[in-house]
């Protein structure tokens, strides 16, 4: 039997910071249960975000077919192949990055029928995953109501996907390497370290969890 695929998708584009980190530990996870894994970073394609031709709608063609042709359409067939996916996003205005969004409306709109009786045309049930890294901390994505907002995004990929998605929040991320260099006055560079230090290898360590249970079987 051939091994499982684990499909990554950086939505950050920073190719080497805490997304990017985040998710090279959740293909670890993966890759250590057994799994190949590939990882798309979003930032470095070409693409658009859905033009509302609704050609994916028509009665006439194929459906959960992107007609957009650019960068992100083998990305959106590659999908299809994989075992299981995991979008990583940074929160840019309390929302999931632009990049990210553009994907998931493609990906998403694409395999969404305006039909009672057929929730997906997605050809098949594929375990995913969110992981959000973020400045604000827990309390703070509480205060801004986060969970709420990106509610609805963890639904369509339940429902596309035909399981609910795994999430993983990393809070009050590092964000600069060198905080003096940078007018930050509203962070405190300390507390920042003290947060990265203690709870940095936590995430880390979900991460690989995360990776390794997408495989496994448990979704
Ligand atoms: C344009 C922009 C908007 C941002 N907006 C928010 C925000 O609304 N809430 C938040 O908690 N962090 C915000 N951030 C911080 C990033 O989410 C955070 O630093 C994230 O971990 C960056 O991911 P990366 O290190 O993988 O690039 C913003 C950063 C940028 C560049």
């Amino acid at each position: 039997m051939s091994a499982k695929t684990v499909l990554a998708i950086n939505g950050s584009p920073r190719r080497k910071a805490n997304t990017a980190e985040l998710l090279q530990h959740a293909l670890r996870g993966a890759a250590d249960a057994g799994a190949a894994t590939e990882m798309i970073h979003l930032y470095t394609l070409n693409f658009k975000g859905c033009t509302s031709c609704f050609v994916c709608k028509r009665k006439d063609k194929e459906h959960g077919v992107c007609a957009m042709k650019d960068d992100l359409s083998p990305v959106l067939e590659r999908v299809k192949q994989v075992d299981a996916v995991i979008f990583g996003a940074p929160i840019y205005f309390m929302n999931l990055s632009s990049g990210m969004l553009a994907c998931l409306e493609r990906l998403f709109f694409s395999n969404y029928l305006y039909s009672r009786e057929i929730p997906t045309v997605f050809p098949k049930i594929l375990p995913s995953a969110y992981i959000y890294t973020m400045n604000a901390t827990e309390e703070q994505a509480r205060q801004f109501q986060l969970s709420e907002r990106l509610h609805f995004l963890e639904m369509a990929a339940g429902q596309f996907f035909g399981m609910p998605p795994r999430t993983l929040w990393a809070y009050d991320t590092y964000q600069f390497k060198d905080y003096s260099q940078y007018e930050s006055s509203i962070f405190s560079e300390t507390a920042k370290a003290a947060w990265r230090k203690e709870q940095w290898p936590r995430q880390c360590a979900e991460a690989y969890s995360l990776g390794s249970a997408l495989v496994g079987g448990q979704g």
